[in-house]
């Protein structure tokens, strides 16, 4: 047994008769599971008992279970019924588990939720519903196992699941964004910082947003500066993330290594074969003409206002792993929306304008962009953009080159190399 460097119980393997409580339930902790109250509707009104035991058992029949200790006081109330609701709580359900988790009587008061087909309560807001009438009871040592048939089941509320591990609580993470959450965005900020007078004046001489991308990863850039003038909208906060998803991160991937646009490429779900040449062309095309721009195709109105609700679900902390997909794929999609060369006689709808700032090394670590410009500019309009926003990446560049913005670099570099799984 490879022993840690924290106190584990007593001993360490055995035969069934001699596992020590303590290491059972230590070991068992070790493995996370999720958290449901089972429901049902007595006499004496609603009933619900929280239990991590919920399980999956038969595709066919329909078949689930869960395991009540022969000791609680609320499966014996529950047992006079045999039509249950299993809820599968949200990891923002935790004042709701415990709650269901005491022995009380008044554990309904102040719970939302409805009845069920089979009359159940069906409380609101948890994550799914399953509708389960009693097949069979199997004695299970100090424990019974609740065999039910499936009559109906549903995701409510398509949010990540409470888990319940090691004797806590917590939420699933689909990226393990605890590594990149405060500190990267503090060094993002600072790095930022010396491009913040530039991007304001930007902002107001343009009418447009205008925003500071910084990298946290090759996977992901944060907002870590904008600013707005004329009518545009606030549409990015500070810390906001952008999953650099190809085609996004271009402007950011021009000044890469070719192995970082490797790494970045294959990390498109496309099964396009064209798909990647195409994205290492325009990296290419970036590289050399020194800016990324996105236009909106005519008629692609609604289909960028999706891609941009897509983004910003991405922002959310919350994602399933399902919706993560769904959402990839939505912003994979518009990669449509990106068109190279200009030409005299066009008026484009410009979705946004990226131009990297490269560091004294060379390389790049952020990003300047301008959106929700002016629609219907002519080609000279948008090479003023583009022109406008490399003479601020330029100076931007002289600054990160003195001595305060390459104290500020410094400090971004060290928690990148720290932080930042490579
Ligand atoms: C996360 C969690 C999981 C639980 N899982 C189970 C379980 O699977 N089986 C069980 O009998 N009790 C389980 N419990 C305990 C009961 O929910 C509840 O505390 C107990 O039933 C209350 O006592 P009573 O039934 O006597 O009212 C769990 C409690 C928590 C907080």
């Amino acid at each position: 047994v490879r022993r840690y460097g924290y106190a584990l119980s007593t001993t360490s393997v055995g035969d069934g008769a001699a596992i020590d409580p303590g290491l059972y339930r230590e070991v068992m902790g070790h493995y996370p599971t999720g958290v449901a109250v089972v429901t049902a509707l007595d006499s004496g009104g609603p009933v619900g008992m929280v239990v991590g035991t919920f399980s999956a058992v038969s595709l066919d029949p329909p078949l689930v279970a869960f395991m009540p200790t022969l000791k609680s006081g609320t499966y014996a109330r529950l047992s006079s019924s045999s039509a249950y609701c299993i809820n599968v709580l949200a990891h923002d359900q935790l004042g709701l588990c415990r709650k269901m988790a005491t022995p009380r009587d008044d554990k309904f008061d102040e719970v939302t939720w409805t009845k069920s087909p089979l009359g159940a309560p069906a409380l609101t807001d948890a994550v799914a519903h399953v509708h389960c009438v009693v097949h069979s009871i199997l004695g299970a040592g100090d424990h019974l196992i609740v065999l039910c048939t499936v009559t109906g089941m549903e995701v409510v509320r398509p949010v990540t699941p409470l888990l319940f591990f090691q004797g806590g609580y917590g939420g699933f993470s689909p990226r393990g964004m605890t590594a990149k959450g405060d500190a990267s965005i503090i060094a993002a900020i600072h790095l930022a910082d010396p491009a913040r007078p530039y991007i304001e004046k930007l902002a107001a001489q343009w009418g447009c947003e205008t925003a500071v991308l910084v990298a946290v990863g090759d996977d992901e850039m944060t907002t870590a500066a904008s600013a707005y003038g004329g009518d545009a909208t606030m549409r990015n906060r500070l810390g906001d993330r952008i999953p650099l998803i190809p085609p996004m991160g271009e402007a950011y991937f021009a000044g890469q290594s070719p192995e970082a646009v490797d790494r970045w490429l294959s990390s498109t779900s496309s099964l396009d074969p064209g798909a990647i040449d195409r994205y290492r062309d325009r990296v290419r095309a970036i590289r050399e003409g020194g800016a990324a721009i996105a236009m909106i195709a005519p008629g692609g109105e609604q289909a960028y206002r999706q891609f941009h609700d897509a983004l910003h679900e991405y922002t959310s902390t919350e994602l399933t792993p399902a919706r993560e997909r769904a959402l990839r794929q939505a912003i994979e999609d518009a990669s449509w929306l990106l068109h190279g060369d200009l030409s005299d006689d066009h008026l484009y709808d410009v979705g946004s304008v990226s131009v990297p700032v490269h560091n004294p090394e060379g390389d790049v670590s952020m990003v300047l962009r301008m959106a929700q410009l002016p629609p219907r500019a002519d080609r000279s309009r948008v090479e003023q953009w583009i022109d406008a926003l490399q003479t601020a990446a330029r100076r931007v560049e002289r600054d990160l080159d003195s001595p305060t913005g390459s104290t500020q670099l410094g400090a971004y570099r060290d928690w990148y190399m720290a932080e930042i799984p490579r």
